[in-house]
């Protein structure tokens, strides 16, 4: 056996592989590491990679042709892709972050087998996960693109909002389904990044403000990177994380953690609410 740390001759698709975020960060570390790189993104990857299939997650066409000309095997899924909300709807949000992100999985999972692993991104605006399980187990049980899309269309007063509902889903799916995944010796683990220096931070501050997004208190006293984000994915589907699985880590410089036993000081928050 290899290190533990090598991708050399592993078979990796990259969702939100393309552009210059997260995806694309990793997408690059991934290269260099030896893996063969299949993208989906509707943008162009950063370098030369094995396969680059531009798809609309909110296609499930698309997904399936894709995943079908990848074919298999694949020893890990990196779900990378994802859409701000604000200017797009929460229905759009919600399509392209869960239920595409989904199916892309299910399909994805299909050509794996013992050893396999897949990474989400989700976010820090996912932190209230824990008190919205049972709101969001009726979604995350739906069986199928067209079924978790109908739910959406039937539950706008649920999706409000758009970001933080799909980041929530995203961890409370990743935690449930990694049960059955585990049967298989297929691992599932999401992070969920505070503010980082991406091409979608623009998106927040249009949102929240900028003076918000400028303020957000980060105990390591800065935004991440994109190549910081990109490590952790790259760490959890790689078998040095072998025993890690159906988990939520945080990649945020600190903050939930500092909230979460009062060491933050939430006056940051108040100031810029004002
Ligand atoms: N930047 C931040 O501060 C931040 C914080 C927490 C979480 N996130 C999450 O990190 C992930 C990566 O985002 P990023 O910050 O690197 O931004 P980004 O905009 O660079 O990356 C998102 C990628 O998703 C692709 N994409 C969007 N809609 C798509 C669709 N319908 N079909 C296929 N691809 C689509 C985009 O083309 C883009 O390449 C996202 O899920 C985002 O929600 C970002």
């Amino acid at each position: 056996m290899g290190s533990v740390w090598a991708y050399e001759g592993r078979r990796v698709v990259v969702s939100g592989g393309g552009g210059a975020g997260m995806g694309a960060a990793t997408v690059r570390h991934l290269a260099e590491l030896g893996a063969e790189t299949h993208v989906i993104d509707l943008k162009e990857p950063p370098i030369e990679v094995a396969g680059y299939h531009q798809v609309d997650l909110r296609d499930p066409d698309a997904i399936e042709s894709a995943v079908d000309a990848i074919g298999g095997p694949v020893d890990a899924l990196f779900n990378c892709a994802g859409l701000p909300g604000g200017k797009f709807s929460d229905f759009d949000t919600m399509l392209v972050n869960f239920v595409g992100l989904r199916l892309l999985t299910d399909l994805v999972s299909d050509h794996m087998t013992s050893g396999g692993a897949i990474a989400s991104i989700s976010s820090g605006a996912g932190a209230a996960w824990t008190a919205n399980i049972a709101k969001w187990m009726p979604l995350v049980t739906t069986n199928g693109f067209a079924a978790g899309k109908q739910w959406l269309q039937e539950h706008p007063r649920e999706i409000a909002s758009g970001y933080a509902p799909s980041k929530e889903v995203i961890i409370v799916w990743t935690v449930w389904r990694s049960f059955e995944l585990a049967k298989r010796g297929i691992r599932i683990n999401c992070t969920s990044p505070g503010p980082t220096d991406t091409p979608m931070l623009p998106a927040f501050e249009e949102q929240v403000g900028k003076a918000f997004m400028d303020n957000y208190p980060i105990p390591l006293g800065r935004r991440a990177t994109p190549d910081e984000q990109a490590y952790p994915l790259i760490f959890l589907n790689s078998p040095a994380a072998a025993a890690i699985t159906g988990e939520n880590i945080l990649t945020d410089g600190g903050t939930m953690g500092a909230m979460a036993v009062g060491t933050l000081d939430l006056s940051a928050f108040a100031l810029i609410s004002e």
